[in-house]
């Protein structure tokens, strides 16, 4: 059985009188602690694809199995309770929280999982020490590089210990130095943890560092 499988996925978004078809029969499977890139133009349905990977929105035809089972039949707490346990998000413009620090902002995901504080401090310094960042960790996210703004996310993903990670775009405003180290930092713990990586891109300049590669065009696989 494969971990993530999508059978002949469509989506179409309803725009007033258009109907815009962002995914086109797309089927797919990922295993366990695979490493993938998905690529494509502006448009072309990457965050489409990635929304409905993480259970954000639903198909409009197709099916989409998790661990065998079909997102379409869980309910929607069983599917708010396999984003919360199951899957890390990462955001193209961080979405940190401005007045908490580094490390508050990573104990925070787990603090709204009912973890003590004291579990989550040490979970989250653990995490923050593999991103390389311990020197920052009281650092309010304005204080920091765009670059180590995005390591913090990184460790906020990584802190619940997710099965999966859906990353939109997380270098998108990096520069490509900084980019490449980010993405490292993801195929090591891929490789560390069998997590299973799952992030989007337009920047042609990172495809050679990737280990499996989705291109979209136009909502179709190609
Ligand atoms: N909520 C929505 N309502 C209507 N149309 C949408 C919606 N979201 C996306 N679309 C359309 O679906 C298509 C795919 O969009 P999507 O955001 O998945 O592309 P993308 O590859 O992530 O693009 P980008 O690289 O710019 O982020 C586009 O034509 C877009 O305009
Ligand atoms: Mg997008």
């Amino acid at each position: 059985m494969k971990f993530i499988a999508l059978q002949t996925v469509n989506k179409q978004y309803t725009l007033g009188q258009t109907k815009i078809h962002a995914l086109k029969d797309i089927t797919l499977s990922f295993d366990k602690g695979e490493f993938t890139a998905v690529w494509g133009p502006s448009g072309s349905g990457k965050t489409t694809l990635l929304n409905l990977i993480g259970t954000i929105d639903d198909p409009s035809s197709g099916t989409i199995l998790m661990n065998g089972k079909n997102t379409a039949e869980m309910t929607d707490n069983q599917k708010s309770d396999y984003r919360n346990n199951q899957i890390g998000f990462i955001f193209q413009n961080f979405n940190l929280i401005p007045v908490l620090s580094a490390l508050e902002n990573v104990m925070l995901a787990l603090q709204i999982r009912n973890v003590r504080p004291m579990v989550a401090r040490k979970k989250a310094l653990q995490r923050l020490e593999e991103v390389g960042l311990t020197h920052l960790i009281n650092n309010r996210p304005d204080k920091m590089s765009g670059g180590q703004r995005q390591r913090v996310a990184i460790a906020r993903a990584l802190v619940t210990d997710p099965d999966v990670v859906i990353a939109d775009e997380p270098t998108a405003n990096l520069d490509l130095a900084t980019a490449i180290s980010i993405i490292e930092i993801m195929q090591e713990r891929s490789k560390k943890e069998n997590t299973t990586f799952l992030f989007s891109t337009h920047d042609q300049r990172l495809l050679d560092r990737m280990n499996r590669l989705i291109k979209l065009e136009d909502g179709y696989l190609n």
